[in-house]
């Protein structure tokens, strides 16, 4: 007879990288062949109600049913020419229902992974070759990790630039990799920035949230792309907050939002 998990299950994850308690980058292999997918989508990742929380993660009330499957969106970060699995950044939210079981699946552990990708926040709608500012909360960095892992090698000459914010310099991920990466790639300029110096005072880089970045011309100053809609498109991914007060720094410099039939120069993908 079938159980629950050998009928929900399709996947393993056969990657894990603890960037600090609360981030993760996982990745997960399906038993079927991936599924392909274009750079800036996601899938769905699931856990059934039965399966073990983190300690630190809150009391849950009321508690997940055994046999239910908690399904959450989540980013591709990995490049869509990878094959053999899909990686994913994941923070912890301990009042979370998927999270603190996400964070509890032991290495090779089992988990559902969804049949196919989706979203449209891609590059598709850009013109070729035109400037690309990319801006991300948190997690939000996980689209354009698989936007530059899979064009980055191509796109030489297209302009690319990464404004990230992060509470802590603990929480960037990936910044080595992206640091590498803008060594070796003139195209790309990677601005992280923290927003809690007082609490990690041997950060050298930029602190303040992104709007006040952006204010102060840091696109143009230290990646060469002026804030104007003919010359760059922007992608923004993560916070809803965030998303909504750099939409209103961008509007009057005549950014429009890129939504269904319309077309834009603003691109976004909200986590909640
Ligand atoms: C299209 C899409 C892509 C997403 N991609 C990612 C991703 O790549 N990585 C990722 O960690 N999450 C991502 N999310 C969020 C993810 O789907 C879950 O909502 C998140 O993991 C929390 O799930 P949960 O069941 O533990 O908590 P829930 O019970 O669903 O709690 C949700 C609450 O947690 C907070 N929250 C949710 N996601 C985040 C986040 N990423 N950072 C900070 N606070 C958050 C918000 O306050 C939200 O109301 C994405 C969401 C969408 C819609
Ligand atoms: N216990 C810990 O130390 C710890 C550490 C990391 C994460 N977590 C947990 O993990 C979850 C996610 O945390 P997270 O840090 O990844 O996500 P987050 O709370 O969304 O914060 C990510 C970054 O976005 C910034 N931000 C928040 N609102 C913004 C807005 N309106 N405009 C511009 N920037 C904004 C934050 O700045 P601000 O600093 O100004 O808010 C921070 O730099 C939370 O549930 C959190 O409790 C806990």
């Amino acid at each position: 007879m079938s159980t629950p998990e050998s009928t929900s299950y399709n996947a393993v994850l056969m990657g894990r990288e603890e960037i600090n308690a609360q981030l993760q980058i996982m990745r997960v292999q399906p038993d079927a062949p991936l599924f392909d997918f274009k750079p800036g989508q996601f899938a769905v990742l699931g856990l059934l109600g039965r399966e073990a929380r983190v300690p630190e993660a809150d009391d849950e009330e009321p508690p997940a049913g055994p046999d239910k499957l908690i399904k959450r969106a989540y980013s591709i970060a990995s490049s869509s020419v990878e094959k053999h699995y899909v990686e994913f950044y994941v923070t912890l939210i301990t009042s979370g229902q998927l999270t603190p079981r996400l964070f509890a699946v032991p290495y090779g552990g089992r988990l559902f992974l969804g049949p196919k990708a989706s979203g449209m926040f891609t590059l598709d709608r850009v013109a070729p070759g035109k400037a690309l500012i990319l801006i991300a909360t948190g997690t939000g960095l996980a689209p354009y990790m698989s936007m530059l892992r899979t064009m980055l090698v191509s796109d030489t000459s297209r302009r690319f630039v990464i404004l990230h914010g992060a509470r802590y310099s603990w929480d960037l991920g990936y910044r080595g990799e992206l640091e590498s990466l803008a060594r070796i790639r003139p195209n790309l300029t990677y601005i992280p920035s923290i927003t809690r110096p007082d609490e990690d005072p041997h950060f050298r880089g930029h602190t303040g949230r992104i709007q006040a970045l952006l204010e102060k011309g840091i696109v143009d100053l230290l990646g060469g792309v002026p804030l104007d809609p003919a010359q760059a498109d922007v992608f923004l991914c993560g916070n809803p907050d965030m998303i909504w007060t750099v939409k209103e720094i961008l509007a009057p410099r005549g950014f429009t939002s890129d939504h269904g039939r319309q077309a834009g120069t603003i691109h976004v993908e909200e986590y909640w």
